[in-house]
């Protein structure tokens, strides 16, 4: 049987490019994968006062979905050197109440997606500052920084077969870190 994999897409943008990268990987992923992305955008800034006996639905809604599943991926853009804000408050919001995180010895990966030059080096390392808390193994190798993505896609659409390739190897690396660890 397969095992789910939770994918959080850190940009809310309609053409994203971040989220063509998450399909194509739901494509291309071994059959060993199940990638369900999950929907990050809907979720309140987080905030303990709103974090009740009856917390927002969105909160419930994403801790459930997330913690339901086998592994965790981010597919991530940089902004300002970091991890988006989105990425972060949904890692927060699943963190929360205290004691019951849905992320802890979920096998995870991180792919960084950025029109730049360097790939989002810099989201990709602080997102991992967070994972080391909350307990989540991170795969290593191969590290994953998509720089330049803009020019990687044709007028089709269509993604260059060099990074298409790189994608396929990240993915099935990532087949068997959670074939490993779940
Ligand atoms: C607020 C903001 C900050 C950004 N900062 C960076 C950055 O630090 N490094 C980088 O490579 N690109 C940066 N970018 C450009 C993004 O890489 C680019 O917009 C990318 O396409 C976003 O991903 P998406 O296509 O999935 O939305 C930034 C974009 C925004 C909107």
């Amino acid at each position: 049987m397969s095992k789910t994999i939770a994918v959080l897409v850190g940009s809310l943008r309609k053409d994203s490019y971040n989220l063509k990268v998450a399909k194509i990987l739901q494509q291309i992923a071994p059959s060993s994968l199940s990638l369900k992305i999950i929907q990050i955008g809907d979720l309140p800034l987080y905030n303990e006062d709103i974090d009740t006996d009856t917390p927002p639905a969105s909160y419930s809604r994403f801790r459930k979905e997330v913690a339901a599943c086998d592994g965790v991926l981010f597919i991530t853009p940089e902004y300002n050197r970091s991890v988006p804000a989105v990425i972060k408050n949904a890692i927060d919001v699943g963190s929360r109440p205290y004691g019951h995180s849905v992320w802890a010895k979920k096998p995870t990966a991180i792919m960084s997606v950025s029109q730049g030059a360097i790939g989002g080096f810099g989201a990709n390392h602080a997102l991992r500052q967070s994972l080391v808390f909350l307990d989540m193994p991170t795969m290593q190798q191969p590290e994953a920084y998509i720089g330049g993505i803009a020019a990687s896609f044709d007028d089709k659409g269509n993604l260059a077969d060099k990074t298409k390739a790189f994608l396929q190897t990240f993915i099935n690396s990532y087949a068997d870190w959670v074939n490993k660890l779940a």
